[in-house]
């Protein structure tokens, strides 16, 4: 019992600075990806307790534990978070999440990835629960309308050791349009027959969908340990993240995190002080491709990219 009640007030403190730094107005999506928000999404793949427990922004994990659609919280009480609303419904979101370094943050050849894309998504009164600040918040699904996914959740499955960043965004559906319309542009995306070469701005414009209320994203690459604790301190990933030799990359490196299997990985080959080229790790991203094929073919997967 003691030990429960520290787990839980652990899990609360780290909620209110999750709270006060959305209350600062940062992006909550990484540096140089749009859309944005200042609205942080609280997310987490500690599935189905009372007391989850909601990864840091940026936070590392290792690929196995976000093989399921992470559950995410909104405030309950913000039922009209987004535009303002002139009707009595509750307020109906699309959760959309999408991996823009595909194949690896070096070669985004076939970024974005369109990993998810849940219309009809409300936030449900039997899944609330309170924060330190007796916040309540609430789960956002899709339970309450029966609305199918235009694009089931897929988890991360990146190819490179360097990590990805996945993108989780929420947006308010336009008033009144609670069965969501795919625009004529996406047809071709339903069910995810292609998810490759998604571009999250031109679909948010073509869907009508505005800025996002609220945003988060993690990391994950194809040797990273992590369980969302810890925010990325190695090299290798898209700028702004960790030691980012991509851009001006200069994220604050806080603590531990995503370092698993890089002794003699990226480090080793990648040249110090300029991007990487597909000359300079050839061999060693075919290597990491045939890692990762195999990966795939043991989760059932017929290609993977991202
Ligand atoms: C707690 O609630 C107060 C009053 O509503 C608010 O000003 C403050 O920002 C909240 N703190 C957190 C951490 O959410
Ligand atoms: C969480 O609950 C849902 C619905 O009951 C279930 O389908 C899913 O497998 C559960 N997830 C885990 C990790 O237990
Ligand atoms: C990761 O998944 C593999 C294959 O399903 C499994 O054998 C392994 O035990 C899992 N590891 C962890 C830490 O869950
Ligand atoms: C938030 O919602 C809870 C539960 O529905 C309710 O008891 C509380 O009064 C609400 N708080 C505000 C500030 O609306
Ligand atoms: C809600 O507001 C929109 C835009 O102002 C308007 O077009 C719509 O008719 C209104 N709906 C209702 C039910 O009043
Ligand atoms: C949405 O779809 C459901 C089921 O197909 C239908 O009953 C409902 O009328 C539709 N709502 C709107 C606003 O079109
Ligand atoms: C997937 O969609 C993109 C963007 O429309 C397109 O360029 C690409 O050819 C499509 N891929 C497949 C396999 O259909
Ligand atoms: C994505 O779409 C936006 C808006 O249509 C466009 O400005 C941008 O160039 C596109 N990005 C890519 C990589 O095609
Ligand atoms: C995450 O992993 C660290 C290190 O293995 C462990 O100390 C911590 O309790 C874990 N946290 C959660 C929320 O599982
Ligand atoms: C990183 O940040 C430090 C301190 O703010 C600054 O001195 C340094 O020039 C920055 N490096 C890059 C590459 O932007
Ligand atoms: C970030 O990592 C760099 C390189 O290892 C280190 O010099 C710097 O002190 C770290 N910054 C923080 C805030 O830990
Ligand atoms: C990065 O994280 C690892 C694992 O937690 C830690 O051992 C190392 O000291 C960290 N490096 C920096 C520069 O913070």
């Amino acid at each position: 019992m003691p030990s429960r009640r520290s787990s839980s007030s652990t899990h609360r403190s780290l909620l209110s600075l999750l709270l006060l730094s959305a209350g600062a107005a940062l992006a909550q999506t990484p540096p140089n990806f749009s859309p944005s928000s200042s609205e942080r999404l609280l997310a987490t793949f500690d599935q189905n307790t009372t007391d989850p427990f909601f990864f840091v922004l940026g936070g590392v994990f290792e690929r196995n534990s976000t093989q399921s659609a992470p559950q995410i919280y909104l405030p309950a009480n913000r039922t009209t978070l987004g535009p303002p609303t002139n009707s009595t419904l509750p307020a109906t979101y699309l959760i959309l999440m999408v991996d823009p370094d595909a194949p690896s943050p070096q070669n985004t050849s076939r970024s974005e990835i369109l990993h998810w894309m849940q219309p009809g998504a409300r936030l449900s009164r039997s899944t609330e629960t309170q924060t330190a600040n007796d916040t309540a918040i609430s789960m956002l699904s899709a339970a309450d309308t029966g609305t199918a996914a235009v694009v089931p959740y897929q988890g991360p499955a990146p190819p490179s050791e360097a990590p990805h960043r996945y993108i989780v965004m929420v947006f308010r559906q336009p008033e009144g349009s609670d069965n969501f319309t795919l625009p004529a542009d996406y047809e071709a995306r339903q069910g995810g027959q292609n998810r490759t070469l998604f571009n999250a701005t031109d679909f948010v414009q073509k869907a009508n969908l505005g800025d996002p209320v609220a945003a988060t994203y993690f990391l994950v690459g194809s040797m990273t340990q992590g369980n969302g604790t810890d925010t990325y301190n190695g090299t290798g990933a898209a700028a702004g993240i960790g030691n980012s030799s991509l851009g001006n990359g200069n994220a604050t490196n806080s603590t531990g995190g995503g370092g698993g299997g890089s002794s003699g990985g990226e480090g080793g080959t990648t040249p110090s002080g300029t991007a990487p080229t597909d000359s300079g790790s050839g061999a060693e991203r075919r290597e990491k491709l045939g890692l990762g094929a195999l990966i795939g073919a043991l989760a059932g997967a017929l290609w993977l990219i991202g």
